[in-house]
């Protein structure tokens, strides 16, 4: 089982940017906590990681995820609430996604109440921090052994 794990713009400065509301790890803290996690479902997981600040390297990223992987964890960080073309590259290609969020966007501000990327996940994290992706990662799993 392959899964690609997206993180969109400013997610490659976790650590530095806002600590108190995105906490004081890395990205690629997440991306280790999310190997270890991954061993212990299971030795037939393949994850692979991306971030991009640009919206058209997601889109493509997306595209070329098609026929290779079988799931995404996809974390849009501010493209979340303006990408229409993000959401539908994810209808394009059908690949079954999680969308995850380090903060609970329902808390915050009005404008990031909408995402564009909710009406085409399985199911969305949003509020648990770094948990957020491991609690991803552990929903996408099931869904697509349950398929
Ligand atoms: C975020 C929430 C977004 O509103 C914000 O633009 C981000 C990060 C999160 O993980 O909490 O960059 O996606």
């Amino acid at each position: 089982m392959n899964i690609l794990i997206i993180n969109g713009p400013n997610l490659n400065f976790l650590g530095k940017r806002e600590p108190e509301i995105y906490g004081s790890n890395t990205l690629e803290d997440i991306n280790k906590l999310l190997e270890k996690e991954s061993a212990l479902l299971s030795k037939d997981l393949n994850l692979e990681f991306f971030q991009s600040n640009s919206e058209g390297e997601l889109v493509s990223k997306i595209q070329e995820a098609f026929g290779k992987y079988d799931g995404i964890i996809i974390n849009p960080a501010a493209y979340t609430h303006t990408s229409v073309a993000i959401r539908d590259a994810l209808l394009s290609t059908g690949i079954p996604t999680v969308e995850v969020h380090l903060s609970n966007i329902f808390k915050r501000e009005e404008f990031r109440h909408k995402s564009y990327v909710s009406g085409v996940s399985v199911g969305v994290v949003s509020g648990f921090g770094i948990n957020s992706y491991v609690l991803g990662l552990r929903g996408i799993f099931e869904t697509i052994k349950s398929l």
